[in-house]
């Protein structure tokens, strides 16, 4: 098992139905952290990325609720590659990761819950100032 300051997958409970499926998430009770944000990515044209930074202070969790996309964490030293294509499954990202998304299908819908509210000065946009600030040799 990670531990719960690093990437993990996540997987939300199921409620099985014939009338359709349920999943839900629950502050943290399921998420390592409080959620203070909600938002959403759609309406990607096809070979766009999204994100390409990193954050000082911000835990997050991206669900693929409809769709596909990936999602690339760069710690400093190794990058990881997460596909994400199921509504009940999610990824944990810590603060100081670099994170990118990528290879949306038609259609996708990424939900991103978050553990603080927008902050401009919260963003790391330079990777070589992302590499300076730790998680790095
Ligand atoms: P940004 O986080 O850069 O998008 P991405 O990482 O997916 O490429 O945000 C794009 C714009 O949206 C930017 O002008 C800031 C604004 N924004 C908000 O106003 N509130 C938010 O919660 C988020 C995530 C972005």
């Amino acid at each position: 098992m990670n531990p719960p300051d690093e990437p993990h997958l996540l997987e939300f409970p199921r409620i099985l139905d014939e009338r359709g499926n349920l999943s839900f998430l629950q502050d943290d009770s399921q998420i390592p952290f409080a959620v203070r944000r909600v938002y959403w990515i759609y309406d990607v044209p096809g070979g766009e990325f999204r994100g390409g930074h990193a954050f000082r202070q911000t835990d997050e969790v991206i669900v693929a609720l409809s769709g596909s996309f990936e999602v690339v964490l760069h710690d400093g030293q190794v990058e990881s590659t997460y596909p994400l294509n199921r509504s009940y499954k999610g990824i944990f990202v810590p603060k100081l990761i670099w994170r990118t998304l990528q290879n949306f299908s038609t259609n996708s819908l990424a939900i991103i819950v978050a553990s603080t509210p927008y902050d401009e000065k919260d963003y790391i946009l330079d990777f070589d100032e992302f590499r300076s600030l730790g998680n790095c040799d």
